[in-house]
């Protein structure tokens, strides 16, 4: 991956890359851990590069949006509006008469105010989101299932859930419980509950709840053993055994973060430890303003020969005049770390490029993409917003 180095002009002081082989080892094996015939909708703010939403409708997924500019962005990628979950909270009038002619978009209402706003010429699929009120162990920032959520209908007016299911024309139930969730037991009970209210509705008015969608919410993990993954894949086939629904999934970070990495040049190397790159805040948002993930780093030379020696620990400071601005604090890496040589950071996929900050209005690195033999330019720098 490092053959690219050759190509990058003096102004790429970073690049950012996509790992096409791990992608779709990891597309392959979220396919394998469901039961055949399940839609996996791939949450689009997770990274929404054309470039990455045209591969992943290529390999045959369908796309989670979380606005009306994330459905644009997966129509001009090529998905079908069947293949399309639209899940913003705050659709719009306007946005809801823009999408209302497309056929078979799933379109989950966060409210049930919100389904007054659709009318009959509506060609979609309407869901209810429940907050199924469940606390799976997601991180407090991204726990969208507490008493007081923003996200969906509380499940404790189950009774107006069900009421409403069957005076509206809905056909589908969804939960989203929250991202990094760590205690799949509870999830289990929160997918049992949503069954229970989707057959209850079905039993007062036969097949109307047609798809239940389940949401993402795993962490990232890696491939060489028996995975979370297919532990979620069981019981997802356990909870909705003997049952008809189309089951729709809406994974994000657990897809993409290991498929993607990030190089950067290093720029200045100070007495004592501190290292200073071009990836910082801006690329690193999410880390620099909550908690850091580790992320496995090397160091390279310029002629692609990857650094070793005797360890050091180093402070990597990003570029940004913000004094929150590291990567890292006593990061292990090898002793001779010079201006010229580069640093390989790895699993960045999830979450980075899609929260591009302006912080210090720095421009935006070029994307490449490794597809196994060769490195192909999928888009150039850019200032964004100017
Ligand atoms: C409604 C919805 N679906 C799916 C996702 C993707 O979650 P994750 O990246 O944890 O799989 C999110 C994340 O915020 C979300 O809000």
């Amino acid at each position: 991956m490092m053959d690219m180095l050759p190509k990058l002009g003096a102004e790429d002081t970073a690049v950012i890359g996509v790992n096409l082989p791990v992608l779709t080892a990891r597309l392959r094996h979220l396919q394998d851990a469901f039961p055949e015939g399940v839609q996996h909708s791939i949450a689009i703010k997770t990274n929404p590069h054309p470039k990455m939403l045209e591969f992943l409708v290529s390999q045959g997924f369908g796309l989670e949006a979380a606005s009306i500019e994330e459905v644009r962005m997966a129509l001009a990628a090529g998905c079908s509006p069947a293949q399309i979950v639209f899940d913003s909270p705050v659709k719009t009038r306007h946005e809801i008469r823009e999408i209302s002619s497309l056929p078979g978009m799933l379109v989950n209402v966060n409210s049930l105010d919100e389904l007054d706003r659709y009318d009959s010429g509506f060609k979609g699929i309407l869901g209810i989101r429940i907050n199924p009120q469940v606390h799976t162990g997601a991180p407090n920032l991204f726990d969208v299932s507490k008493n007081e959520s923003k996200f969906g209908v509380p499940i404790d007016i189950k009774e107006q859930i069900i009421d409403a299911a069957i005076r509206y024309p809905v056909q589908a139930l969804h939960i989203h419980s929250g991202s990094q969730m760590k205690d799949l037991n509870i999830q289990r009970g929160a997918l049992k509950e949503l069954r229970r209210i989707a057959d209850t509705v079905n039993s007062v008015s036969p097949r109307k709840i047609k798809i239940l969608d389940i949401g993402g919410g795993l962490p990232t993990e890696s491939l060489d053993e028996f995975t979370r993954m297919e532990a979620y894949g069981q019981m997802v086939r356990e909870v909705f055994r003997d049952s008809e629904y189309l089951i729709v999934t809406e994974f994000g970070q657990w897809v993409h973060a290991e498929g993607g990495f990030a190089i950067t040049s290093i720029e200045y190397v100070l007495s004592p430890n501190k290292v200073f790159i071009h990836l910082g805040a801006d690329f690193f948002m999410r880390d620099a303003y909550t908690s850091s993930r580790s992320f496995p780093m090397s160091v390279w030379n310029g002629d692609a020969t990857q650094l070793k020696g005797e360890d050091r620990a180093y402070d990597i400071a990003g570029p940004l005049c913000f004094a929150g601005d590291y990567l890292g604090h006593g990061v292990v890496l090898p002793k001779g770390i010079q201006e010229g040589h580069y640093l390989f950071i790895d699993h960045t996929g999830a979450n980075t490029y899609a929260l591009w900050s302006r912080h210090c209005s720095r421009t935006l690195p070029a994307t490449w993409a490794w597809n196994g033999n060769s490195m192909v330019k999928w888009s150039n720098r850019s200032t964004i917003g100017f």
